[in-house]
């Protein structure tokens, strides 16, 4: 399974990034979670230190070992021939609750056809990371729309788009849906997020159904959430967070999906 996890900025893309790639931590499979944000903060999220995270080299700014594991003689082109193994082994950081995180940096934006090596080592990361059926890659993407249009996206077989009630999100979330099916990703789901009443429920629910947007699951609003961010705690170490079950629950519903 390949799921990319998109935006609006705040609208709670690393929470479920997070509470995605523990379930299925939980549930055996050997999960890898990518950072593609250019303003990372997955590694928090996943329980590591801020000293930790402020330790972790991005992939873009690796570029000894994206050259390695790339280049060719020939400028241009580049050779992407690495095994899983060797991925988590050489860009991956294990985080405490057994996640393997890869932080992707920032890439300069080249426009659409960008080739530039950490952008082809991410597609092929993702390329490579799927085809075992007991791996799951989980892409926190950055916010808005921009990233779809430099190919990452394309590699994943799920687009899970995370919407408050806001109609910001709900319009940037239309957007998200209408270029993840243009790119012809397999499964695109809206996934409303920090719900706390039933009016806004309905409105993410009825803005879903008046744009054919296909609404998969709700998250709640969580005061335990908000309390670990204070905190600057995982919100993972909360076993009973509603926030969390019922990422759990979503968790189950893309597994059954696959
Ligand atoms: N279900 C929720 N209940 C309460 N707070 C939430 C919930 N989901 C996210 N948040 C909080 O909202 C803020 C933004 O979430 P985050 O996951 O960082 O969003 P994004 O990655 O989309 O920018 C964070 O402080 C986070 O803890
Ligand atoms: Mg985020």
């Amino acid at each position: 399974m390949k799921i990319a996890i998109s935006g609006k900025g705040g609208v709670g893309k690393t929470l479920i990034s997070a509470g995605l790639a523990y379930h299925f931590v939980k549930n055996g499979l050997t999960t890898i979670a990518i950072d593609a944000d250019p303003s990372p903060n997955l590694a928090l999220t996943l329980g590591l230190s801020p000293k930790r995270s402020r330790q972790i080299v991005p992939v873009s700014e690796n570029k000894e070992l994206v050259e390695s594991k790339t280049s060719t003689e020939i400028s241009g082109v580049y050779r992407l021939t690495f095994t899983v193994d060797d991925i988590v082994r050489d860009f991956s950081v294990q985080t405490p609750y057994g996640v393997n995180l890869i932080v992707m940096g920032t890439v300069q934006s080249m426009g659409a056809g960008c080739t530039c090596a950490a952008n082809a080592v991410i597609r092929a990361l993702l390329r490579h990371l799927v085809v075992e059926r007991d791996e799951v890659v989980l892409v926190d993407m950055e916010a808005g729309v921009e990233h779809l249009g430099r190919g990452t996206a394309r590699q994943v077989d799920t687009m899970l788009i995370v919407t408050d009630s806001s109609i910001k999100s709900l319009e940037i979330a239309l957007h998200i849906n209408n270029l993840a099916r243009d790119a012809g990703i397999r499964q695109v789901f809206l996934m409303g997020n920090k719900v706390a009443d039933e009016d806004q429920r309905n409105a993410i629910k009825s803005f879903a159904e008046d744009n054919n947007l296909q609404l998969l699951d709700f998250v709640p609003f969580d005061e335990q959430v908000v309390k670990a961010e204070m905190h600057g705690e995982t919100p993972l170490k909360y076993k009973d967070s509603l926030a969390l079950k019922s990422i759990d629950e979503l968790g189950s519903k893309l597994a059954q999906l696959g």
